[in-house]
Order: structure tokens, then C-alpha cells, then sequence
């Protein structure tokens, strides 16, 4: 467990004090060897002692751990076992109705909905696909893309949305004059059946990091119980690019290429003086091929390291490694990866996430150690998705000595 699950008294995690429940999602087995849990396709069955089943039966409703072992320190053993569910994805936090209206939480939401390269690209796909059709959309937030779809002729638009920002998403609906047409229902997608199967699938569960969401498993398992075969998928390819960084970093007094650049017009506002001309020098830095935003030198071209055909998307494909190897421009020290993803419809319209006015950032992966690489050396990697309970990541290793 991360150091950072814990608050104050470090013997109780945060999440001790908020509510958990099972899956609705979770099936029990009896095997020759016991009972046998299994929550997603994704995840091994998992072994289940009687001492593990009474403890699910606790969480049978929503309930606190620290409600039910008020006093973890009498109870270490039973502790462990809480983790350990929860850890295996037996046991999931509850979405308070809150976390959506906090100001974090709607400034958020309209970072996402004034983000137009990604609302438009969807608006277009959407217009180019919904007419006369059963669409779902998996994660709905403020219900913008469900209501597009009832402008652009779905019959019918099945909105899922696990937070309390459900109650946003009933409100926009109304106040659009689509309550006819749309649907938003309340919980996490695991625990939704949809009276009929879509035949267009809407989903946004992209963070920077685009499989943080754990948008695979969440995919795979509507695929299987929400979709008609051939049901559209908005978007239905997903590809993630990689920079390589050097460690070496082009920073002055703190400042970066990138952050100098955002600062030209503020000053320009602030002294009523045109700076285009320092402007211009500026641009030129951080759009030279060897200066990244932040100041780390760049070694490689923005390549394409992994593509997924979220139509074609199994088990396998979630679970297996893939391999890719990134051709270096320049000699040097790398460091990590800097990462950006594209979604695209059709092979049409796409979105990136390090596009000029995106609310998405590049993430990174940096290296244990840093790797010496020569120019014209390609370094090879490995990607897999690890999904956790609640969140997943993009994980790349080098294997090279
Ligand atoms: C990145 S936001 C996108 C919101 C909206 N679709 C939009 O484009 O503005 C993702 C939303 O999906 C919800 N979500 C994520 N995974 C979900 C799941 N498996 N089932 C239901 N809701 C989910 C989150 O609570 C969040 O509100």
C-alpha cells in the first residue's frame, strides 16, 4: 500500500472512513476447490475462504470499514483482509454524491466541456452516426455528448454515470427539452443492464494518462452485455505516442521554454508594449526539435507506440504485453518518455490529448536510471496496462542492458 493511502493516524488508510461495497458485477463460483469470486474478465478468479465470504457479506450494502472494526488496532487481521478485498477489486469505494461539487470538481467539468477539439470531434461523429439508432454513452458526466445525441435523431440514449454528477446531467437534459430521449442511469457501468442493446457506444473515460479511467476493462465487459455485435464505438481507435527525454534540462532561474512562452502575452497586457518580436525567439526555442516545453531535451520524433482497435478489444489484448521501439535522433542520456494520446472515429476526426488548447496533459514515465543511446539506435519497449481496482496506468518498461 502507498504511503499516500494514508492520513493521519497511520495505522488506518483514508479510505477506512468511506463507504464501500461488492461489486454488483462480483459472481460467486463453487469449484472443486472452494468458492471461487469473479468481479471482471479481466482479472483472475480469486479464491474465497469463509472468512473472506463473511466479510463480504458485511459490505453487502454500502458500510464504512471503520463502522464495522471501529479499532483496526484490535483487528489487524481483519484489516489486512479489508485491503486485500479491496485490493482484488472486491470491494469498491462508493462515489460520494459530493466529490462532483466540489470547485475542484466543476472546474474540472468545464475544463472538459470548453476543451472544443474533443467536444467537436464528438459532435461531428456523433451527427455522422446517432440518427435512428440506440446509443449508450458508458460515463456521461454533465450529459453534454448524450444530449448532441438526441439532437442529432438517437431513438433512444442510454446516459450511465456512476458520480453525483448524475444530477447535473438530469438537469441539462430537461433544460434541453431531451427527457423524451435520454435516460441517465445512476451507478458504475458494472452494475448497469441497459433495457435493449445500443448500437452506437459513446465513451469518454480518457484521463492524461488514458487508461487511468480503466477504460479497458470498463469497455470489454459493456461490449459483452450492452452492445449488438456490430455496434459503433465513439471513439473506436486509440493510439499513444512517445517523445524521448533527456535529462538534461534547459532550465534558467527556474524558467522553462514553455512557461516563458505563456508568459509573453500577460506581460504584453500588463506594459502595453508589443513583445512579438521577443515572442517570436521564444516560439522559435520551443519549437525547435531539441527543446521540449518544459525545457528537457528532446532525442527522439513523437512516434506512435502502441494502437489499439478498441473494436477488436479481448481479454487477451488487455492483459498482453505489447512491443514497440522508438528510433533515436540524438545521442544522450534518456531519462523517460514523455506520453500523449489520440482518439480518433472512423478514421476521421480525432482529438489529442497534446493538442494546442487540450485540458488533457502529456504524462510521463520516467526511467529507473538513466540510459545511455547512441543516434540511429532504436530503443525498445515494452507497454502493458495494469488495472487496478479503481484506476489504471500505462506502464513501459526498456528491456535492455
Ligand atoms: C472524463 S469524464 C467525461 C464526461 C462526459 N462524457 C464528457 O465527455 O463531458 C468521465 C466520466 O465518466 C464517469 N465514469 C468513469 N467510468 C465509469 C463507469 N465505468 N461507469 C459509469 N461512469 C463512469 C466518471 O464519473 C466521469 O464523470
Amino acid at each position: 500500500m502507498d504511503a499516500g493511502d494514508h492520513g493521519a493516524d497511520a495505522s488506518r488508510p483514508d479510505w477506512w472512513q468511506r463507504e464501500h461495497s461488492v461489486p454488483r458485477a462480483l459472481r460467486l463460483e463453487v469449484a472443486e476447490s472452494g468458492l471461487r469470486a469473479h468481479v471482471s474478465l479481466t482479472r483472475p478468479a480469486i479464491e474465497i475462504s469463509l472468512e473472506l465470504l463473511a466479510v463480504l457479506r458485511d459490505f453487502a450494502r454500502p458500510t464504512r470499514p471503520a463502522t464495522l472494526f471501529p479499532d483496526p488496532a484490535q483487528q489487524p487481521a481483519r484489516q489486512r483482509l479489508v485491503a486485500d478485498l479491496r485490493g482484488a477489486g472486491l470491494l469498491i469505494p462508493c462515489q460520494s454524491p459530493s466529490d462532483n461539487q466540489l470547485p475542484s470538481g466543476v472546474l474540472q467539468q468545464h475544463r472538459m466541456l470548453a476543451d472544443r477539439a474533443r467536444v467537436l470531434a464528438y459532435k461531428h461523429a456523433i451527427e455522422a452516426t446517432c440518427k435512428g439508432r440506440v446509443v449508450a454513452e458508458i460515463g456521461c458526466g454533465t450529459g453534454l455528448l448524450s444530449i448532441l445525441a438526441a439532437r442529432a435523431g438517437a431513438n433512444v440514449v442510454y446516459a450511465v454515470e456512476q458520480g453525483g454528477i448524475a444530477g447535473l446531467a438530469e438537469e441539462m437534459v430537461r433544460r434541453n427539452g431531451c427527457q423524451d430521449r435520454v435516460r441517465i442511469l445512476r451507478g458504475h457501468s458494472r452494475d448497469i443492464e441497459l433495457p435493449e442493446k445500443a448500437e452506437v457506444l459513446i465513451h469518454e473515460l480518457f484521463g492524461s494518462d488514458p487508461f487511468a479511467e480503466n477504460l479497458l476493462p470498463s469497455l470489454l465487459d459493456v461490449q459483452r452485455r450492452w452492445l449488438r455485435p456490430d455496434c459503433l464505438l465513439l471513439p473506436d481507435r486509440l493510439e499513444i505516442f512517445a517523445t524521448a527525454l533527456s535529462v538534461e534540462k534547459h532550465v534558467f532561474y527556474g524558467l522553462t521554454p514553455g512557461a516563458a512562452r505563456t508568459d509573453i502575452s500577460e506581460l504584453e497586457r500588463c506594459y502595453g508594449v508589443d513583445l512579438a518580436a521577443h515572442g517570436a525567439r521564444i516560439d522559435a526555442l520551443v519549437q525547435s526539435e531539441e527543446v521540449d516545453g518544459t525545457g528537457a531535451t528532446v532525442l527522439s520524433d513523437t512516434c506512435c507506440v502502441l494502437e489499439l482497435d478498441l473494436t477488436r478489444l479481448d481479454a487477451t489484448v488487455c492483459e498482453m504485453t505489447h512491443y514497440a521501439s522508438l528510433p533515436m535522433r540524438r545521442g544522450g542520456s534518456l531519462a523517460g518518455l514523455r506520453l500523449a494520446f489520440q482518439a480518433s472515429f472512423d478514421h476521421e476526426q480525432a482529438f489529442r490529448s497534446d493538442g494546442p488548447d487540450s485540458h488533457w496533459v502529456p504524462f510521463e514515465r520516467m526511467f529507473l536510471a538513466p540510459i545511455e543511446v547512441e543516434a540511429g539506435a532504436r530503443v525498445p519497449l515494452q507497454l502493458y496496462i495494469e488495472h487496478g481496482a479503481e484506476r489504471g496506468r500505462l506502464v513501459i518498461d526498456v528491456p535492455w542492458k
